[in-house]
């Protein structure tokens, strides 16, 4: 495989559910247990913010104790030694990608541990429990804060940074995503059109699997470290 100069990498829940995190679409995963349009819609907010809240309470608190795996680490070690750029674009709301070390990344879907404001949109790190009884540090409103995660029918930050990154990459891998979910279950259609060759790391076939050059199916922490091997390997 040649060296590339700037391999795109989409990482979804899958790689994080060997850290102990619940996928969403898997067989009991996160919305066999809540109606989406319930907790992950602007609309579900305004009309029960309680629930809403409990929900991501809830998360977070479950997001305290977990580490990143053996995925996570060949990803950061990936940046860290190839001679190319290697930025991470993650569906992912947990913050071990952080933990494992990666830097050149990007939160397309927000932060679990980031709260924001309704109101101001003022966005800050967050730790604690989110309720209606908080008012914004920055404007003073009470009864806005949210957790700073992008909903259903809302727009994923930093979109235009990652077209950049898509029309530039020479490889695009994508990791534990089931493909249901646009504008990222779209990038592989936009980095092949522009050329860059297109691998899938999954456990099971995506929705998306036709579209890639390659597919590699098994656990995120045995096939994503012999994958990074290859390429450090190979280049
Ligand atoms: N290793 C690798 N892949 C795995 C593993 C594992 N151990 N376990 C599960 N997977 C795969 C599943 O086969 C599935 O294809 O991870 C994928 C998880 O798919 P989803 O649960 O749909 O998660 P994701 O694709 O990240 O969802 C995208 O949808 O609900 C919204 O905002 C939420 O970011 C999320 C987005």
């Amino acid at each position: 495989m040649p060296g590339y100069s700037n391999i795109v990498i989409l990482t979804g829940a899958g790689l994080s559910a060997e850290s102990g995190v619940p996928t969403f679409r898997d067989k009991g995963g996160i919305w066999a247990k809540y109606d989406y349009r319930d907790v992950a819609t602007p609309e579900g907010f305004a009309k029960n913010p309680v629930l809403v809240h409990e929900f991501y309470n809830m998360r977070r608190r479950a997001h305290e104790g977990i580490k990143p795996n053996a995925a996570h680490l060949a990803l950061a070690r990936l940046e860290q030694t190839y001679p190319g750029e290697v930025t991470v674009v993650t569906q992912n709301v947990d913050a071990l990608h952080e933990q494992a070390g990666s830097h050149n990344l990007i939160h397309m879907h927000g932060e679990i541990f980031a709260a924001l404001c309704d109101s101001c949109r003022a966005r800050r790190p967050w730790t604690a429990d989110l309720s209606l009884d908080l008012a914004c540090p920055t404007c003073g409103h009470k009864g806005g804060m949210r957790p700073d995660v992008v909903w259903f029918g809302e727009m994923p930050y930093h979109m235009t940074r990652i077209a950049k990154l898509l029309a530039t990459a020479d490889l695009f891998i994508s990791i534990g995503t089931s493909g249901n979910v646009y504008p990222a279950a779209g990038f592989v259609a936009e980095a092949a059109a522009n050329g860059a060759r297109t691998v899938e790391l999954n456990l099971e076939p995506s929705d998306g699997v036709t579209l890639f050059d390659e597919a590699i199916h098994g656990p995120a922490t045995q096939v994503v470290p012999a994958f990074v091997e290859r390429l450090l390997n190979e280049n």
